[in-house]
């Protein structure tokens, strides 16, 4: 097997010595690449936000931003990163550089002072400017055209791609200005221009030191190959989860194999009777490729952790770790959504109901691994996901209620409702669906029902929030859907 290697700003590079645990940044601040900085190194800040060039949702290739201090730089082997330095254009000898146009519209609106999370804040920055499908208009005219809302520029730069990157100091409308002065890329842009060619294949790795590997194989055999052989080893897609683990914990793995390259589980495909989604498609890829095609989750994803995040993070991973916080499955639970869990010697799958067992405990034996998702259709139409936190983006959920209902003739045909943090698992609301269905869909019974989804689960105090504060938002939850709903349910 060839030495694992990483390109970084155009310059190819070996992964060794770095040990198989160690990050991208930590990598590459090793090397003197020391603008990409740690924060919080645990997904939270963005400080360490670098790009990575990743197949494309509609062009070959997107630059994608990513949490530096999650992924291990294994995963990157046979990969191309850039980082904010390899942004600018060098200057000739005794010349400066000639900054990016994102790095000069920061610089000229004053979007950086201590300056910490700027290369951060330029890097998740870049990815949205080259993002295709971005409405790209000239900087002048960003700067005097009206935003189209508040969170979208007129040159079509959307704000989320910021949710990841917190600043302490400048505040944040400098940095706005800037990411809605930005234009479009010019046809000689040198990344732009490498958006249009293939970007680099998966590579088989097997990255070992002392008692530890890092591995990655080509098919889903031989993964399941090696699982049955080493049932204690860690799976990782974009290892947003493990990644806090390993910095934070300190948690070291003899065995660590990445799935989230293997062509088995990153198809999407709609069928007569559901939509399955691979456990290995990012959460970005899944939003982009359904494109609003399943509404629940199209609510989902704005609010589940940042773009930063939702670039590496999969629903495999979510359903993996088994959390009772965890964002996707209130809305999977409400989707009736079942999980194709594979081993070496076939396939089953799960009603996503009967998956968690216990407090981050699943049926999901040793050696199996989630390949997909499924979805039934039809879809219910009245749906919602609330997510109760102490921020907007970029937290952990104190409560997620999710709702998926049928409502015809004014009655209440099918009522589904999947909940977070109430318990020790993500549960169903069975009380509270049994309570609706059949009802007519009016204020007297949402009262009434209300009542009844206080009650689900066994909710605790913690840190985040009281029981008492997680009752009442259930049933806070029932009264805003229906409030938010009526209208549409009687057009
Ligand atoms: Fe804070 Fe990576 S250092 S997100
Ligand atoms: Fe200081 Fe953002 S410029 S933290």
């Amino acid at each position: 097997m060839v030495a694992a290697r990483i390109t970084v700003n155009g310059n190819e590079a070996p992964i060794a010595p770095a040990a198989p645990h160690t990050t991208v940044l930590d990598f590459l601040r090793e090397r003197g690449l020391t603008g990409t900085k740690e924060g919080c190194a645990e997904g939270e800040c963005g400080a360490c936000s670098v790009l990575v060039a990743r197949p494309g949702v509609n062009r070959p290739t997107d630059w994608v931003a990513v949490n530096a201090c999650l992924v291990p730089v294994a995963a990157l082997d046979g990969q191309e990163i850039v980082t904010s330095e390899g942004l600018a254009t060098p200057g000739e000898p005794g010349r400066p550089p000639t900054l990016h146009p994102v790095q000069e519209e920061m610089a000229v609106r004053g979007g950086s002072q201590c300056g910490y999370c700027t290369p951060g804040f330029i890097c998740s920055m870049a990815a949205e400017y080259y993002r295709p499908d971005r409405c790209a208009q000239a900087a002048d005219e960003a700067r005097t055209a009206p935003g189209t809302d508040a969170e979208h520029g007129p040159n079509g730069f959307d704000l989320h791609a910021l949710s990841g990157n917190l600043c302490r100091c400048t505040g944040y409308r400098p940095i706005r200005d800037a990411a809605f002065a930005v234009g479009a890329p010019t046809d000689e842009d040198p990344l732009a221009r490498r958006r249009e060619q293939t970007p680099p294949a998966p590579v088989a790795t097997a990255y070992a030191q002392d008692d530890s590997v890092f591995l990655r194989k080509s098919t889903l055999a031989e993964t399941l190959g090696v699982l049955r052989e080493r049932p204690d080893a860690v799976v990782v897609a974009g290892s947003t989860d493990w990644g806090v683990e390993v910095n934070i914990r300190s948690r070291r793995a003899g065995c660590v194999v990445a799935v989230d390259r293997l062509p088995e589980l990153r198809e999407l495909r709609v069928e007569s009777g559901h939509i399955e989604i691979g456990a290995a498609l990012t959460l970005t890829e899944i939003e982009r490729r359904l494109d609003g095609e399943v509404p629940l989750l199209a609510e989902l994803f704005p609010q589940f952790a940042s773009r930063l995040i939702r670039n590496g993070a999969t629903l495999g991973g979510n359903l993996g770790t088994g959390s009772p916080i965890g964002d996707s499955p209130p809305a999977l639970l409400a989707l009736d959504a079942s999980v194709v869990l594979a081993d070496a010697d076939g396939e089953r799958e799960v009603p996503l109901a009967d998956y968690f067992t216990g407090y981050r405990q699943s049926v999901r034996r040793p050696g199996e691994l989630i390949r997909a998702v499924r979805v039934p259709l039809p879809l219910s139409p009245v749906v919602a996901f609330h997510k109760i936190a102490k921020r907007r983006f970029d937290d952990i959920s104190s409560v997620a209620v999710a709702f998926a209902l049928d409502v015809d003739g004014g009655i209440v045909r099918k009522a589904r409702i999947g909940l977070g943090g109430v318990a020790a698992t993500p549960i169903r609301a069975l009380a509270t669906e049994a309570a609706l269905e059949g009802r007519p869909w009016t204020p007297e019974t949402v009262e009434a029902v209300a009542a009844v989804l206080r009650e689900e689960g066994t909710p605790m105090d913690d840190h985040r929030a009281s029981a008492a504060y997680r009752s009442a938002m259930l049933g806070q939850s029932l009264l805003k859907l229906y409030t938010r709903t009526t209208e549409a349910v009687s057009s």
